[in-house]
């Protein structure tokens, strides 16, 4: 049981920011990561094809043998996580917008949160946002076209630049300090982010946690692995292996799900 793979699935390429933390905490581990590149993007999907695409994959993941799932995708996580818990025996680890951290952490009291259509308007995010931004002002914008500028390979171009100032310039005209990045996607863009924040602004990605998480969650079921450290990759559609590269990623299969 324990020399068997972890899965981990995101839309796209977006999930390889959670994989890379999962890789480097976990180095024994062999990973499975599936990119539903054929239903991309996630974000403008509803809770029910977003779920039928979650049960897809996790069936697939079951047939290869996964000891342990991660979801590397916050659409997914706060859309179909509690279908996938009450419905597959195997531990299931997800990931959400980091709001608590950001909230306690905030001494301007005003937060940004970026994430998809699909996960502001989740149930679970918005009962997490409840939970614990009381007194707190939340500035939450959809990521219009930054997944699919980042599937492109273009996470540092103009184009994407012109598009992040656009889609935060009404948090920029507040005092935000935190800014949740609330898509899996989205770490791929530090670099263009930090072009536009302020300095004192803290961008808080929340992949490290997903990855203590799951360690934990390992060793709480006694799944770790100790001569894995192996990746492979899939798409549900056929590979742009130029992109892939840019990702570091050298070899990846398309495969029907
Ligand atoms: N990377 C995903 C997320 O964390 C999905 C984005 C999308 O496909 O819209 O939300």
């Amino acid at each position: 049981m324990r020399s068997k793979p972890i899965g981990v699935f995101d839309s796209g390429v977006g999930g390889l920011s959670v994989l890379n933390a999962l890789k480097e905490m976990l180095p024994d581990e062999g990973f499975i990561y599936v990119a539903d590149q054929a239903y991309t993007p996630y974000g403008e999907k509803s809770k029910e094809t977003i779920t039928a695409r979650a049960v897809a994959i996790t069936n697939w993941l079951v047939a290869q043998d996964c000891k342990l799932i991660v979801v590397a995708c916050n659409t997914a996580t706060t859309n179909a996580i509690a279908h996938l818990r009450a419905h597959f025996s195997m531990p299931f680890v997800g990931i959400e917008p980091a709001i608590k951290p950001a909230a306690l952490g905030s001494h301007t009291g005003v937060i940004g949160v970026l994430a998809t259509a699909g996960t502001l308007t989740s149930t679970l995010f918005q009962t997490t946002s409840q939970d614990y931004t009381q007194g707190l002002e939340v500035i939450s914008q959809v990521g219009y076209g930054l997944v699919a500028l980042v599937e492109k390979g273009k996470e540092a171009s103009e184009a994407t630049e012109k598009q992040l100032r656009e889609i935060l310039s009404p948090m920029l005209e507040k005092p935000i300090d935190h800014l949740v990045l609330g898509c899996t996607h989205y770490p791929f863009l530090t670099h263009t982010l930090k072009k536009i924040l302020p300095k004192h602004v803290t961008i808080v990605d929340c992949s490290t946690a997903v990855a203590k998480q799951t360690h934990r969650l390992l060793d709480l079921h006694n799944l770790r692995n100790s001569s894995g450290g192996t990746a492979t990759y899939y798409s549900t559609t056929s590979p742009k292996f130029d992109v892939w590269k840019s990702f570091g990623v050298e070899q990846v299969s398309q495969v029907e799900i």
